[in-house]
């Protein structure tokens, strides 16, 4: 039987959201005869208009090596929150979710696979509650959703980081100097440690274990001592101090949608300077960690996930989510997959190998 099913992604972009709109549009036309149509920038083009176009396979030829996403996305669009703005200029947060069922069954479609990370499928289980018959992927270059092994973004992600650390150490060991790099991750340390690890810093500081800076100090000082005169302290923008609290650039309320972090970067450099006199600069690699072309991982993982997608549909098996469990891709009901988050185990494997490396994590 022909069917129509349209895509959306919501929240940050990532690397590898393109190859999922391709797999889901190459195995829903190419195999299946059906219709696929992408919705414009997340649930935003469901509240509005509806805004969408179709998915041909034209559409989607040479997309899997390109960065971002073809459909554009948001991650202010809650539409159980949504900003809405009056004639006075005022914003209130409305429950439009309603408006978002109507508008999806009067595109036709009898599915709508929703790629995203936490925020976005916190958002499909509840329209799934409503009635809309919802498959989610993950994705988040974070690395925080639990009931999937990885998500796909992830590795590009520690790609990138990894190669600024292996540029990093050579202009850090030229001018002797502490290089204080802050990189993404919101409350999970995974890009940190991974990246950390792969580029030899020798301080890594995660948002799961808050830091000392009299110890992170004596490292430092240690290892000048020994004769390396230079230092890469790797920090995750949700790291803060034992006793203290992260760095906040704009809270949840001010950005109606996620709280924004970054700037302890900064305080950490601040504070090796003034208490050591040592000469550190910082490094905040920014959104260049969500840019870009994704990695052969990323891509294999995307496509994959987006054919599981729709295989899910097929078999109507909605409220579910497709997975990575060892080597296999499974499917999940949504319900497990947004509860609690995917953080790095103080005690676990990764943060003791680190630590038997000679890294140092600030405890
Ligand atoms: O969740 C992905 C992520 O890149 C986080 O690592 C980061 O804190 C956040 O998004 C940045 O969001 P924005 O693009 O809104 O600045």
């Amino acid at each position: 039987m022909s069917r129509c099913i349209a895509i959306l992604n919501g929240g940050g972009d990532c690397p590898g959201l393109n190859g999922v709109i391709r797999a889901v549009v190459r195995a829903a036309v190419l195999q299946r005869g059906w219709r696929v149509l992408g919705i414009e920038d997340g649930f935003d083009g469901l509240v509005e208009g509806p805004r969408c176009r179709e998915l041909d396979i034209r559409a989607v030829r040479g997309i899997l090596p390109r960065g971002g996403t073809i459909l554009g996305t948001s991650n202010r669009g809650n539409p159980f929150r949504y900003p809405l703005t009056d004639s006075d200029g005022n914003i209130s947060l409305c429950d439009v979710s309603q408006r978002v069922v109507d508008n999806f069954h009067r595109l036709g479609a009898d599915a709508l696979v929703a790629v995203g990370g936490d925020g976005t499928l916190k958002i499909a289980r509840r329209l799934s509650h409503l009635g809309m018959p919802m498959v989610g992927v993950p994705k988040t270059i974070d690395n925080d959703l639990r009931e999937t092994d990885v998500t796909f973004g992830y590795n590009t992600a520690v790609g990138i980081v990894t190669e600024a650390l292996d540029r990093l150490q050579t202009t850090a060991e030229s001018h002797h100097r502490v290089m204080v790099v802050e990189v993404m991750g919101r409350d999970a340390g995974w890009i940190a440690l991974e990246s950390g690890i792969a580029g030899s810093a020798e301080v890594i500081l995660l948002p799961e274990i808050p830091f000392d800076l009299d110890l992170v100090c004596e490292h430092i000082m240690r290892r000048r001592q020994a004769g390396s005169r230079f230092s890469i302290v790797v920090v995750a923008e949700g790291a803060f101090p034992r006793g203290g609290s992260k760095v906040v650039q704009a809270t949840a309320e001010q950005t109606h949608g996620l709280e924004r972090l970054g700037g302890i970067g900064h305080f950490v450099a601040g504070e090796i300077e003034r208490r050591k006199g040592l000469e550190t600069r910082v490094v905040v690699l920014g959104h260049t960690q969500r840019g870009g072309t994704p990695s052969p991982f990323d891509r294999i993982l995307a496509s994959r996930f987006g054919v599981q997608a729709v295989e899910l549909i097929e078999k109507h098996e909605y409220g579910t989510m497709v997975a990575l469990r060892g080597r296999n891709v499974v499917s999940i009901p949504i319900e497990h997959a947004v509860d609690g988050q995917n953080l790095v185990d103080p005690a676990g494997n990764l943060a003791w190998t680190a630590e038997q490396l000679g890294i140092h994590l600030g405890r």
